[in-house]
């Protein structure tokens, strides 16, 4: 690498931890800095706080290699470091639009303690003209002689594949309004080989909640369509090849199912809904899509009910915890809505995932039983829910978990299996979209 740079992440969450260790990765010195004393205490002694396939190890290699650091100390960071990024979370408010407290909070931490030029990055998500707020907020707190520069540098991770998408992103977007910022941004983003888009601060801010929101968008238009084909005897998979093929529409984002969660795509769409409004636009495109992606839920709902139709004191194994695979994350995760629906109907409810079962067993204790695998769960069970399509569920012995199951039923809620295969196995299986298979 032509030039290392000191780097400062504020904010040790799922972003601000990737964003740091990957930019270490890359032969920059990064401090990370986090108001939290037992998660900086944890991440010196070398534990990560979030499960990522291969994060642990790359975060190994350059904490033993001392090319990252941490500390509670905002002020470190910022006298220490030329690049600063904000990295803290944006919890969502009640009514939808982003928390924006830790953003400012940061601002003026880094106002607080600026004594030289810097260039502070926002990297977490934000509204459009956040970044406008943040230079404010910096010159009113900072030192009136001290030379700054604000950029936004949005994150197109996506969990369970981050480092892939770090290292071969389809973009990289800057909002920047200086020569001299945009220079050090490209040096630091140098290690990379990637598109860069350059824009205004605005225009950067809006790409990021513009593009999450398409792409949840997308997801409600192939399960509305999921819909129309189980009314029409249609199947979605057929529709969304057919639809896939047209370069102009492209097959990602494509998978009907039991709708999206996670921590991004709800939290966006919401707030993107409630930005727009407040700027004077009713932008109710995205209230629809939320409407199908909660429909979705439900839909699944009804086709248990549909295969055993009186829920109380039935036993169903739910396959598959976390909002998507390769993540231990649950937050807005469709399997928490469906078990706490089950729970309401008084079914028994017995869950597996190969890594969230500590997450969810901090949700829901001993009101439902965890299983250490698939077959545990299929023991006794009148119907088995598969809600994430991990790795391991994809190739499942139904022979052997039709000996172990009251009713061989499943309900496939990523629609992983073909209709016609478990029709052969013997199954009733009912997917989201495809025809419909009963085997009783
Ligand atoms: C998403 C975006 O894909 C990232 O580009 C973005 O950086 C990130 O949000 C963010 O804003 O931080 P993520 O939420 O981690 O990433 O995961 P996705 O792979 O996008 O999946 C989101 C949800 O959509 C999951 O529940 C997934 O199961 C669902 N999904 C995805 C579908 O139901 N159907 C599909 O065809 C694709």
């Amino acid at each position: 690498m032509e030039k290392s740079l000191d780097v400062a992440v504020v904010g040790t969450g799922y972003v601000g931890l990737i964003t740091g260790v990957l930019f270490a990765d890359m032969g920059h010195n990064v401090i990370c800095a986090d108001v939290d004393k037992n998660k900086i205490n944890a991440l010196q002694n070398g534990d990560l706080p979030i499960y990522e396939e291969g994060l642990d190890a790359i975060f190994q290699e350059v904490h033993a290699d001392g090319r990252i650091s941490f500390t509670t100390s905002t002020a470190r960071a910022v006298q220490e470091c030329t690049v600063i990024f904000i990295a803290v979370g944006t919890p969502s408010t009640p009514s939808g639009a982003p928390d924006l407290s830790g953003v400012a909070a940061a601002a003026r931490d880094i106002a607080n303690n600026l004594d030289d030029y810097r260039v502070i990055v926002e990297k977490s998500t934000v509204p459009v003209q956040t970044g406008e707020q943040v230079k404010t907020t910096i010159e009113r707190y900072a030192d009136t002689d001290v030379n700054f520069d604000v950029v936004s540098n949005p994150e197109f991770l996506a969990e369970g594949s981050a480092l892939q998408d770090a290292r071969n992103p389809d973009r990289i977007v800057l909002g920047v309004n200086s020569d001299r910022a945009e220079k050090i941004m490209r040096d630091l983003y140098q290690p990379i080989d990637a598109p860069m888009i350059v824009t205004d601060l605005s225009s950067a801010e809006l790409i990021k909640h513009a593009s999450n929101s398409f792409l949840a968008m997308k997801i409600s238009y192939i399960n509305a369509i999921s819909r129309i084909c189980d009314l029409s005897g249609a199947n979605v998979d057929e529709v969304a090849k057919g639809m896939g093929m047209d370069a102009r529409i492209a097959d990602s984002f494509l998978n009907a199912g039991v709708g999206y969660g996670g921590s991004c795509f709800p939290k966006d769409v919401d707030a993107f809904y409630r930005i727009s409004e407040d700027l004077g636009y009713s932008f109710d495109l995205l209230k629809e899509v939320q409407r199908i992606n909660r429909e979705q839920r439900k839909r699944l709902m009804k086709y248990i009910e549909k295969e055993l139709w009186v829920l109380s004191d039935k036993k169903i194994g739910i396959l598959g915890l976390s909002f998507k695979p390769g993540t231990d994350d649950i937050r807005r995760a469709p399997s928490i809505y469906l078990i706490e629906e089950l729970l309401d109907r008084g079914c028994q409810v017995s869950a597996y995932d190969p890594k969230a079962i500590d997450n969810v067993r901090d949700k829901f204790g001993s009101k439902i039983t965890y299983g250490e695998s698939t077959e545990q769960i299929a023991e006794d069970a009148d119907c088995l829910v598969l809600l994430t399509e991990w790795e391991e569920f994809q190739s499942l012995d139904f022979d052997h978990l039709k000996q172990k199951m009251v009713h061989p039923i499943f309900i496939d809620g990523r629609n992983i299996y073909d209709p016609e295969k478990m029709e052969q196995k013997g199954w009733t299986y009912r997917s989201v979209g495809r025809p419909v298979i009963q085997n009783e």
